[in-house]
């Protein structure tokens, strides 16, 4: 018998960008086909119904003005990486998408946000960085430099375990793992080496693992409150895991945003401890 009460949502915070300017211009991973064009309306309806879903699940999101010439700003779990109330930008391996990494730092610095760090070394936010309770998981190989766990962990004052991606396919650590809560993580094995896999056997308690064609769907570029697993809609393998453990998934179709190499998470930056928020 599954305990259907073990499983508790928090209320979140997040930031999202409109994919106004989305678009595939350009290829930086092996999702991208600029010949086969995106179409920008049907990403942004199926974001607004992202953004929605959060709201109804008593989530808030606030909003980044999307900049003209940045198609991929709308993955803005590459902005920054926010951690009790402290912010990390970011520095993209690709100059493509350089310019958007001043544009989110000014959104923290705009808002008040007290604490604002300039990174020195590249590194691609909370695409590559993810929090597993006081633990901060770093991942590289092919974006992120694997020097700037380092970095990690003087600014946040986090331990922080380093993995790396072996698959080109799951260029960023949130498209091969997902932290469903403290204790529980969700990943797909073969996009890891042998020594991540054993670092992410230490950090968590309980690890799903995802099936080939669940994570190449993204269904682990999804967003956990703790309870609730917004996920691709295509990935029914992981949504009858996730239901097993407890979890409530909910599906979502971002299919277009995938024409990008991107997902559920990918368009998600969780804020965590706003300014003049204690933690
Ligand atoms: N086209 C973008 C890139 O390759 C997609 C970013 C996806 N973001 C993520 N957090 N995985 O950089």
């Amino acid at each position: 018998m599954i305990d259907e009460t073990r499983r508790v949502a928090k209320p979140r915070s997040y930031l999202m960008c409109p994919p106004e300017h989305f678009a595939v211009t350009y290829a930086i991973n092996p999702w991208m086909r600029p010949e086969q064009p995106a179409d920008a309306s049907v990403a942004m309806a199926q974001w607004e119904r992202l953004r929605q879903v959060y709201l109804g699940l008593g989530h808030s999101v606030s909003v980044i003005d999307p900049v003209p010439g940045l198609p991929d700003m709308v993955f803005a779990a590459n902005g920054a990486t926010v951690v009790d109330g402290t912010v990390l930008g970011v520095r993209f391996r690709y100059p493509q998408r350089a310019a958007e990494a001043p544009a989110y730092l000014d959104w923290f610095r705009a808002r008040g946000w007290p604490s604002v760090h300039v990174p020195q070394f590249v590194n691609e936010g909370e695409g590559d960085i993810l929090v597993a309770g006081p633990t901060l998981i770093a991942g590289y190989g092919f974006r992120s430099d694997q020097a700037a766990a380092g970095e990690l962990t003087r600014v946040f004052g986090r331990p922080v375990v380093r993995v790396r991606l072996i698959d080109p396919r799951f260029y960023h650590l949130d498209t091969a793992l997902c932290v469903l809560d403290e204790e529980t993580a969700m990943y797909y094995p073969a996009a890891f080496d042998d020594a991540g896999r054993a670092a992410l056997a230490s950090v968590f308690g309980e690890l799903i693992e995802a099936k080939d064609e669940d994570a190449e769907v993204f269904g682990l570029n999804a967003v956990s409150d703790g309870r609730h697993v917004v996920l691709s809609a295509e990935a029914t393998g992981l949504a009858r895991s996730l239901r097993a453990s407890g979890f409530e998934p909910i599906p979502v179709d971002m299919s277009e945003l995938r024409k990008a190499g991107g997902g559920a998470k990918c368009c998600t930056l969780e804020l965590r401890g706003g300014p003049g928020e204690a933690g």
